[in-house]
């Protein structure tokens, strides 16, 4: 087998990595300034947490088109934990690649993320996980693009508020059950921001109820709403909040399995990407509505400001936060489509 191809191939075996452009890359250019020099199409990786999950799907779609656009080969790669992220950035200089976009699997890789690709003189953005440093802070120092958390969290918080004014509930009968994933800054500060809307607009703080997960996933979040539904019987009424789509959807699910109808139950998540399944449903679920956050932002522009930065030397800035909009089953169609996203 010829190196030009046996190489993506071992990537590909390897790592379940999807690789564009393979034909055009060049194997051995292990030297990202002498590649640049002799005219080779400039090579950036796209690594994700879960690639099964349509957020990410959806940033690597938009990563591909400011590939297209701008005239750069990408590497997509899946790295679920650690190692597999640690050999995906190996592999990514290994093939000549100048830099890489990256949501770590865990943000406390975050110092031997950075002093990897400071070794192969790879430039680095992380996107929506932002790293965190051996003192347990978030590395400042890591070029990094992500949800402005809280202010999503309010978004959702204010949503369930004025779903629940507009059902009627009597604030006795109902109970916030937030899903949490505390031991991640972004999604802590998510759920954080939803409980302190809703406090502000008056409901009371011992009826909202903690439901952490131990896996951040749709099965996850049930284990961990099952659990609460028992320990709360009283509650005819449930508002739901989470760090992202899957929590909810797990929640809602968990619910359902209750025995508690769709009208007892407003879901709001975040993203907007990974539940559009479910606004698209025939009758209504629990789920209501979700904060769709810009997967462009996150896809495009963070390949698009890599690019730059690899091409003209230009340094994108060191904190982008973006925020979105809620969306529900009676615009959620028009605003994906507006957006590109269908
Ligand atoms: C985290 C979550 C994703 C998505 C992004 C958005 O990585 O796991 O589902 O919400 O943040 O930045």
């Amino acid at each position: 087998m010829k190196p030009s191809l046996f190489r993506p191939f071992v990537i590909a075996a390897t790592l379940g990595v999807f690789l564009t452009g393979c034909a055009k890359s060049s194997p051995d250019a292990a030297a990202p300034a002498a590649a640049a020099a002799s005219g080779t199409k400039i090579k950036l990786g796209f690594i994700v947490k879960q690639p099964e999950e349509p957020w990410f799907q959806l940033e690597w779609k938009f990563a591909d088109q400011a590939a297209a656009d701008l005239g750069f080969d990408l590497v997509k790669i899946g790295a679920t934990d650690g190692e597999k992220t640690l050999s995906a950035i190996n592999n990514l200089a290994a093939g000549g690649a100048q830099g890489f976009v990256i949501c770590t699997p865990d943000v406390k890789l975050g110092p031997a993320i950075a002093k990897s690709a400071a070794e192969h003189n790879l430039k680095l953005i992380a996107v929506d996980d932002r790293f965190v440093g051996s003192d347990g802070q978030p590395m400042a120092n890591v070029h990094y693009l992500g949800l402005s958390a809280r202010k999503v969290g309010a978004n959702v918080g204010n949503a369930l508020n004025a779903e629940m004014k507009a059902r009627n509930w009597p604030v006795a009968e109902t109970g916030v059950c937030a899903v949490t994933f505390e031991e991640l800054d972004t999604a802590k500060e998510r759920t954080e921001g939803a409980i302190e809307a809703l406090t502000t607009a008056g409901f009371p703080a011992d009826k909202i109820f903690k439901a952490p997960q131990k896996t951040s996933d749709i099965p996850g979040a049930r284990d961990a709403v099952n659990i609460l539904l028992v320990q709360h019987p009283e509650v005819k009424h449930w508002l739901i909040c989470g760090m992202n789509d899957s929590a909810v959807l797990g929640a809602v699910r968990s619910t359902e399995g209750r025995g508690f109808a769709a009208t007892d139950v407003i879901g709001v998540g975040i993203n907007g990407t990974d539940c559009i399944d479910e606004l698209s449903k025939s009758s209504p679920t629990g789920f209501f509505a979700s904060n769709l956050n810009s997967a462009k932002d996150h896809g495009y522009n963070t390949a698009k400001m890599l690019f730059e930065w690899v091409k003209d030397n230009k340094e994108p800035p060191l904190d982008t936060r973006t925020t979105g909009m809620i969306i529900n089953r009676s615009n959620f169609m028009q605003v994906l489509k507006d957006q590109g996203i269908r």
